[in-house]
């Protein structure tokens, strides 16, 4: 079975102990995951070592670090700047990359994300690539279009071999933050639709081993239902993530 992944997304929040105690939290509910299931815990870069050692000495296999951006460069003066050499040389092997917030506050464009998408692969970081529409999009009919050519423009230019190794997550952003959900259906439909073109572009056998995960929203409440959908992969979790409750919830939620 296709990997089914369990994201969560701290962003900007927390202190360093109320990191450390969330995730002590989390790990201490204790999982009994099955192969395919992993779950990921993207933190700020200075929380990277810690959540690495507490997460792997009790799930090594399958819980990990993640770090939510590095910078398309290899190396320079990028003052600030965090290159993806770096996270692999702290042994980080996922990365968040084009989030919303970062293509809105930072100017991403999908041609620098595609230069990420290049330097994490060249450094053996998973990319959990992001995608999704805004409001305006999604009232005008277009999001379909709109997100291919997000993935079109930072990530076809992958040989197969590499883009089948990539998460996809798809984020609405009129979901993110706002309480409001996309559908069961309305994410099914936009995964499966996003499937369509890696198959047009890679082939039925690539497209079917790439984790599409939904995000935006995803609470422990409606995680079973969405995760329930045969190409809803599992989620990406902001909010929902920041309570050891939530979370639990969420990672069981996994199909
Ligand atoms: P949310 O955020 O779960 O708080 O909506 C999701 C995300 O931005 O990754």
């Amino acid at each position: 079975m296709r990997k089914q992944i369990a994201a969560a997304n701290w962003k900007m929040n927390l202190t360093y102990q109320q990191g450390e105690k969330l995730l002590d939290e989390i790990l201490k509910a204790g999982f009994d995951l099955k192969e395919h299931q992993y779950a990921l815990f993207a933190v700020p870069f200075p929380y990277l070592l810690m959540t690495r050692s507490e997460v792997e000495e009790e799930f090594s296999s399958h819980f990990a670090a993640a770090a939510q951006n590095c910078h398309h460069k290899k190396s320079g003066a990028f003052t600030g700047e965090v290159s993806a050499e770096m996270l692999h040389s702290m042994n980080i092997n996922y990365c968040v990359v084009g989030h919303s917030e970062r293509r809105e506050y930072n100017g991403e464009t999908n041609s620098i994300l595609a230069e990420k998408v290049n330097a994490c692969l060249d450094n053996f970081i998973t990319p959990v690539f992001c995608c999704g529409e805004p409001l305006s999009i999604r009232e005008s009919g277009t999001q379909n279009d709109y997100v291919a050519a997000q993935l079109k423009e930072s990530l076809f230019h992958l040989p197969a071999e590499k883009i089948s190794t990539l998460i996809i997550a798809y984020e609405p952003i009129w979901a993110i933050g706002t309480g409001k959900t996309a559908s069961t259906a309305q994410a099914q439909e936009m995964h499966q639709y996003l499937r369509s073109v890696l198959a047009d572009q890679y082939g039925k056998e690539v497209a079917d081993l790439i984790p599409i995960l939904y995000g935006g929203s995803v609470k422990a409440a409606n995680a079973k239902e969405l995760f329930a959908s045969p190409d809803v992969d599992g989620g990406l979790v902001g909010g929902a993530s920041l309570v050891a409750a939530e979370f639990v919830e969420i990672i069981r939620a996994l199909k």
